[in-house]
């Protein structure tokens, strides 16, 4: 709790990723992977492997780009900095365990910024969804863009503050939450879809309330009905074992892992 609100004070953010809650949620994923480290283990292993065969598998080897770099947990950073002459992470935040890892390497830089297109509309800077990802994936230079289990987060802040205000956001209203949510997924992949560097897509697709008898509570489609077709890998996350989200119930995410998404 201190050393969350310590990372509250000390980390570097813009206004709105604070305003908007993005720097508490990430300080609260970090609590819950430090909880939640052996659990994880499994899914952010499964993750790096992915992203290593699209590595293997990218020909063009002058940059590379994570979006939703995050904590770097479930990216195999050493792999790619030895790979690409630069690394360029992008996230809202970047906390500073995650700084300090990329001190390492000279090669590796980051990039803040906003990959749902949605916080000008939340700012009230914008009126409308903006472009959603960074000039510098289109680069001609750039050939592997790795989307780093993100593409699930991407509506969550934006549907909640849509659903929770009294007044549209663009041409929403507080009723669109669910079209809201599934325009954001469908603008990611269809701004990944239109680059020319190899894509890597690793994301959580569902999520599955179990009880202690293994009974399934509920189920929650966290793509908004959009269908990613068949993946190369599939593998399910033991977000919140027993005991983190509640005493008798656990969540479970199924995962989609894409080397090579457009293939
Ligand atoms: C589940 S985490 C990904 C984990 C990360 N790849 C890692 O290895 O630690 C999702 C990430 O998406 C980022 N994110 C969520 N919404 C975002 C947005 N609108 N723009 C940029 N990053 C965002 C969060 O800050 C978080 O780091």
């Amino acid at each position: 709790m201190l050393l969350d609100l310590l990372h509250l004070l000390i980390t570097p953010a813009p206004r709105a990723q604070r305003r908007l809650g993005y720097l508490r949620d990430s300080i609260w994923l970090m609590s819950r992977a430090r909880r939640c480290r052996r659990a994880w283990a499994p899914h952010l292993a499964a993750s790096r492997a992915v992203m290593r065969a699209a590595i293997a598998g990218t020909e063009r080897r002058d940059t590379a780009v994570v979006l939703g770099s995050g904590l770097l947990l479930d990216v195999p950073l050493t792999d790619l900095a030895r790979s690409f002459r630069r690394v360029v992470l992008v996230d809202a935040v970047h906390l500073r365990p995650a700084q300090r890892a990329i001190r390492a390497f000279s090669n590796v830089e980051t990039l803040t910024a906003d990959l749902s297109g949605a916080m000008g509309l939340m700012t009230g800077a914008a009126r409308e969804l903006e472009p959603c990802l960074p000039p510098v994936c289109a680069e001609p230079g750039t050939g592997l863009v790795i989307s780093a289990n993100l593409l699930s987060q991407l509506p969550i802040r934006p549907v909640a503050r849509l659903e929770a205000s009294r007044r549209p956001l663009g041409g929403w209203t507080p009723a669109d939450g669910d079209a809201f949510g599934r325009r954001i997924v469908e603008a990611h992949l269809d701004a990944l879809a239109g680059l020319k560097a190899r894509v890597c897509l690793v994301t959580d697709i569902d999520e599955t309330e179990e009880d202690r008898q293994g009974r399934i509570e509920a189920r929650h489609d966290l793509l908004y009905g959009v269908r990613l077709g068949a993946p190369d890998e599939a593998w399910t996350w033991e977000l919140a074992p027993f005991g983190e989200a509640a005493r008798n119930r656990r969540l479970i995410h199924g995962v989609a892992g894409f080397s090579d998404w457009r293939a």
